[in-house]
């Protein structure tokens, strides 16, 4: 295969969830440049933003269905797998970026707020991944692709909390998938990024002060693009990954290291 067409995902149909805004959005928009038809889901979908997204990729010549899916509802993914297989005919490539929770000090997290943050990454996650799975297996073929973050690598935070536990949770996740997938022949992967500068990191930007304390710690003294990250979904997603399964790619410009 050429070298361009390694990176092609031309005439392919990928889910992304939580794609209204962020990372999710920067890659649904990516890969329809790509050549893929694109199913965007979040569970924010009156808000424009789906569908100023869906517009975009409509721009880029592709199809584009937008959908809303809260991922920690199994009703809702069946719902977004069974509209995306309606509209588009087949489902090759899944990324699973929805994601997020609430903060606290692991010895104050109410049991509401930590069954919502692992609802919401580790089951919503796996529920994702099960239900397209069933589908790509028919086809014996697909990718999957799983937005993980450099928490799940170590305590990086002075305060614990269960965001970090349940992308660590993911990361198991990604690999006892990969192991169970490749006989139908499906990759499974995940990215780790490092500080990405979308809503969820407001916090930060917005605050001089943590900016500054940010871009000492940063080896390149910035925050990354959703850009950044969704190039490197991107290639996980693609044949030019053909022979990278289990994998956590980290997208942190080094900081780990
Ligand atoms: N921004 C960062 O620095 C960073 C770093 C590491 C990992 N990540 C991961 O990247 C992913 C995307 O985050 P982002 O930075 O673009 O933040 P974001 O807040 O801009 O995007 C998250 C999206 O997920 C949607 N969402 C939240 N709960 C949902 C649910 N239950 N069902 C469906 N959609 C839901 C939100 O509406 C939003 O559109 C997340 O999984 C996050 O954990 C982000």
């Amino acid at each position: 295969m050429e070298f361009c067409g390694l990176f092609s995902l031309k005439d392919r149909v990928a889910i992304v969830t939580g794609a209204r805004r962020g990372i999710g959005a920067a890659t649904a928009i990516l890969f329809a440049q790509a050549g893929a038809d694109v199913a965007i889901s979040d569970i924010e979908a009156g808000t424009g933003e789906l569908d100023a997204i869906a517009g975009i990729i409509k721009q880029s010549g592709r199809r584009a269905l937008a959908l809303k899916c809260d991922v920690s509802l199994k009703s809702d993914i069946d719902n977004m797998v069974q509209k995306t297989i309606d509209t588009f005919g087949q489902v090759d490539i899944l990324v699973n970026n929805a994601g997020g929770g609430r903060p606290g000090s692991l010895l104050e997290l109410s049991e509401d707020d930590w069954n919502f943050t692992l609802n919401l990454n580790l089951k919503g996650c796996f529920q994702c991944c099960q239900a397209v799975a069933k589908h790509m297996i028919a086809r014996e073929k697909g990718a999957i692709v799983n937005v993980n973050s450099v928490e799940s690598l170590r305590a990086v935070r002075d305060i614990s909390h269960a965001y970090a536990v349940s992308k660590s949770g993911m990361t198991l996740l990604t690999r006892q998938f990969a192991r169970e997938l490749p006989k139908h022949g499906i990759r499974v992967n995940e990215v780790a990024p490092g500080s990405i500068r979308t809503e969820m990191m407001k916090p930060v930007w917005s605050d001089p002060e943590r900016m500054e304390r940010l871009r000492t710690m940063s080896l390149w003294g910035r925050m990354a693009e959703p850009e950044e990250v969704a190039s490197a979904i991107l290639f996980l997603a693609s044949d030019a990954a053909s022979w990278v399964n289990g994998h956590t790619l980290i997208v942190d410009g080094g900081y780990m290291a």
